[in-house]
């Protein structure tokens, strides 16, 4: 990142001493550079073979972002499939490639419930869980130390119409040692990397509604428990997976993120994308309501000072997640994301742009 920023500033240095002489713009102007004018980074997901297979898109990421962040390559079911057999193969090919330009690594994600593997639930079943979610952390940690700057540790703990006790998610890790285990996940991830930066990443926590209110305060408790515990957390990720049409409080979100950095924290919205499932097929529309969507949220996220950035679930439309986990039901793939198939940027990359842009510079 450190080395991008050098070049951007000497490239830009250059510009200004030959603005006599115009030619070919050789000036970046992705949206890091809109996002380290406001003193913030932005990134996003990449799916390897489609980064590996597609050098266009390869070079609208380097253009675009300064970090990337493995979708699924970091996950525990895809690094050990079996009992006792790492594998980072697929992240490592994530990497390398990142390495190679200059790229920044984000970690997503260490501990996720959905993504134990099925010889571990057997493992959890028989009462041995806790240390095998500690052994977990530790092995995928330790392996990419200095070299992933910041993880995801715990993802999506929380859910409070589970009905259990400060709102916690009935889930194998949930039952193998609750909040006392999700702090105990950071100590081993900070003991596997000190350098590293240790995030909670949690979705649901963006719109006024009974359970994302419900969410916010439960995500604001295991927060404050983990501070108080003494363990080494040093942001909240907020996935910020948007839907057109849902109800969108600024002073709500404002005030959730303003409680967030007073205990301290820093705050990156980790996994942005806009669905638009509920818009008729017109793809102008569309466009611009994603881009409206975003650039509300956005908005109110960037006048936070503790909001460090942005990463998006993905650069170009015709691989978001959404596509399958929530399509449209006409099928159409959805406008989701900052460029097209095409690799042109839509009217989501503007507002991205500009919500950098208008945000007060981050010190
Ligand atoms: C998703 C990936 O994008 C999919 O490819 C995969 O099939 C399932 O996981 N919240 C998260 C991410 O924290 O890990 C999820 O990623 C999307 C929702």
């Amino acid at each position: 990142m450190n080395r991008r920023t050098l070049l951007a500033q000497a490239v830009l240095a250059l510009a200004a001493s030959t603005i006599a002489e115009p030619g070919p713009a050789a000036v970046p102007d992705g949206l890091s550079d809109h996002a380290w004018r406001s003193g913030r980074s932005f990134g996003c997901a990449v799916r390897g073979n489609v980064l590996l297979s597609q050098p266009s898109l390869r070079a609208a990421i380097a253009r675009e972002a300064d970090t990337i962040v493995p979708e699924t390559e970091l996950k525990w079911k895809q690094n050990e499939p079996a009992g006792g057999r790492e594998t980072y193969a697929g992240a490592e090919a994530i990497a390398s490639a990142g390495e190679f330009r200059g790229l920044a690594l984000r970690g997503h994600t260490a501990v996720w419930h959905r993504s134990i593997p099925d010889w571990a639930l057997r493992q959890f079943e028989a009462g041995r869980g806790a240390d095998l979610v500690l052994r977990r952390v530790r092995g995928v940690v330790a392996h990419f130390r200095d070299r992933i700057v910041e993880w995801d540790v715990v993802n999506e703990a929380i859910e409070p119409e589970d009905g259990l006790a400060h709102g916690m998610r009935n889930s194998p890790i949930g039952k193998a040692g609750g909040r006392g285990l999700i702090a105990d996940c950071f100590a081993a991830a900070h003991d596997a990397d000190p350098k590293a930066r240790l995030y909670y990443n949690e979705y649901g926590v963006e719109y006024a509604s009974p359970d994302e209110d419900a969410r916010r305060v439960a995500v604001l408790e295991l927060l404050s428990f983990l501070k108080a515990r003494g363990a080494p957390v040093h942001g909240l990720g907020i996935q910020g997976h948007l839907t057109v049409g849902n109800r969108f409080r600024e002073k709500v979100f404002r005030s959730f993120l303003a409680d967030v950095a007073s205990l301290g924290l820093e705050i990156r919205i980790t996994e942005l994308d806009v669905s638009d499932r509920r818009l008729d097929a017109d793809i102008q529309t569309r466009d611009n309501a994603v881009a409206d969507a975003a650039r509300q949220f956005v908005g109110v996220a960037l006048d936070e000072p503790a909001v460090a950035g942005i990463v998006t679930w993905g650069l170009a439309d015709p691989s978001s997640w959404l596509d399958t986990d929530r399509p449209r039901p006409d099928g159409l793939v959805q406008r989701t994301l900052p460029l097209d198939g095409q690799l042109r940027r839509k009217p989501l990359w503007q507002a991205l742009a500009d919500g950098f842009d208008h945000a007060p510079r981050r010190a």
